[in-house]
């Protein structure tokens, strides 16, 4: 099979990576990429948000027989119902059920009326009343944009100036753009040894009618050392996740992952690809922060190296509905994520800088933010490379990843020092 990964990021290289080990794929393609999906792929130069270039390239490429949509952006504007309606095989969600990722007051509707645990929370769309609330409800509050913002629209408020100045910014200023016409406000989650509480990413393979979780991370989505500055799209990650049992996976899979696809089953909204739960363990037992309707990044850079069954026969099994027919078997042992990025992401960076790799030993480079300019690699965004390191548990893939990192360089380039090290007292 010839298949197409939709996506520039560390994500897709890692998904191509996968696929590359896969009997059953013969040539592998990648739209736009970056230097690193290069190297095992054919770059595709189209813009993926601009749909009728997309369908115009997918009618010229009849060789091409699966797609392979990962961006949230692509999904919400109904990328797979377009390729689907051209007779085309593809991994990812319709626009109807990627809802759940592009609206956060449906999602959170969604877990109200199936009495999937989460926060309590109220959604607004008029500035006075919302306004209301949250001098009503006192911090530390959450405010959430309801649209796609980048991963930057929720605002975790200490006090509540804070929060009367982020409702201002969501609600009047835009500041996520039309994301902010409506906002859910929600109570801050405590967790058993951390306020907010112990967070947990489960991916989960799904044809909507059997779920299947992957193996547990943890994302760092602060750009500083022990979870300070800003937000990011996270700045690393390690499987498994320390404090994940048999007993909460089983509790997660009947209270959270069955009831979701079976609640948008009943909403006439199945969901079929790769669906993200972000949970978050708080003392008042585990619950949802967020679904995403896709891998997330760059917890796939550290949960697909683990996979020992063929990513591609999942994918097909996926597509045609009988996922319950695979066994999916993961390695053992662990895996960690180090992200490299330039100086002053998440704000402005400048691109270009030319990347020095030297011995990174048995770790994998995943390119995220790169380009070939005049045959040298050069940084292309904010997040540029993913080292990826396995080991017989976190602590030794650690050492190997930071090893590596050390041996690779460009001016200005920044890591957080400190991945892999929480929660582990469990
Ligand atoms: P999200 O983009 O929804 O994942 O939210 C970003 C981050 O905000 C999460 O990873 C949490 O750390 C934090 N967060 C979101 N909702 C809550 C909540 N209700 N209580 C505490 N922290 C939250
Ligand atoms: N790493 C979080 C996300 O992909 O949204």
């Amino acid at each position: 099979m010839n298949v197409l990964v939709i996506g520039n990021g560390g994500r897709e290289h890692a998904i191509l990576l996968a696929l590359k080990k896969s009997p059953k794929v013969d040539k592998l393609y990648c739209m736009k990429g970056n230097a690193g999906t290069a190297e095992i792929a054919e770059n595709v130069n189209v813009d993926y948000m601009n749909i009728a270039a997309v369908t115009k390239f997918v009618a010229e490429h009849p060789e091409i027989d699966y797609y392979v949509v990962t961006p949230d952006d692509p999904l919400a504007l109904g990328l797979v119902d377009e390729l689907e309606a051209m007779g085309k095989r593809c991994f990812g969600p319709h626009k109807n059920a990627a809802v759940i990722e592009s609206s956060k007051a449906y999602a959170k509707n969604l877990m109200k009326k199936y009495n999937i645990p989460t926060a309590e929370a109220e959604i607004f769309d008029n500035y006075e009343k919302a306004l209301e609330y949250v001098r009503r409800k006192g911090a530390p509050i959450v405010l959430k944009a309801d649209g796609l913002a980048l991963g930057k629209g929720v605002l975790v408020c200490e006090t509540l100036k804070e929060a009367e100045e982020g409702l201002k910014e969501i609600m009047l200023d835009k500041a996520f753009g039309a994301a902010g016409n409506v906002v859910v406000i929600e109570e801050c989650m405590h967790g058993l040894k951390y306020t907010p509480g112990e967070e947990v990413s489960v991916l989960a393979f799904t044809d909507g009618k059997t779920i299947v979780p992957m193996i547990t991370s943890c994302d760092h989505k602060r750009a500083g050392d022990g979870d300070q500055g800003l937000n990011t799209g996270g700045m690393g990650t390690f499987s498994p996740c320390p404090f994940w049992t048999e007993k909460l996976e089983r509790e997660v899979l009947e209270t959270i992952m069955i009831p979701t696809m079976n609640a948008l089953n009943a909403e006439g909204r199945t969901f079929k690809g790769c669906l993200y739960f972000g949970l978050m363990r708080t003392d008042k037992g585990i619950k949802v922060v967020e679904y995403n309707s896709r891998f997330g990044d760059p917890e796939t850079q550290v949960v697909l190296p683990m996979l020992k069954t063929d990513l591609m026969e999942i994918f097909e099994a996926v597509t045609d509905g009988r996922l319950s027919d695979i066994k999916i078997e993961w390695e053992s042992g662990a895996c960690v994520c180090v992200v490299l990025a330039s100086g002053g992401y998440p704000l402005s960076y400048v691109k270009g800088k030319e990347i020095t790799i030297g011995d990174v030993g048995d770790c994998t480079v995943i390119h995220a933010g790169t380009a070939l300019k005049d045959g040298k690699l050069v940084t292309n965004g904010g997040r540029v490379l993913n080292i990826v390191a396995k080991g017989a548990n976190i602590e030794a893939a650690r050492v190997k990843a930071y090893a590596a990192a050390g041996n690779i360089s460009w001016e200005n380039m920044f890591y957080r020092k400190d991945i892999g090290i929480k929660y582990r007292e469990g």
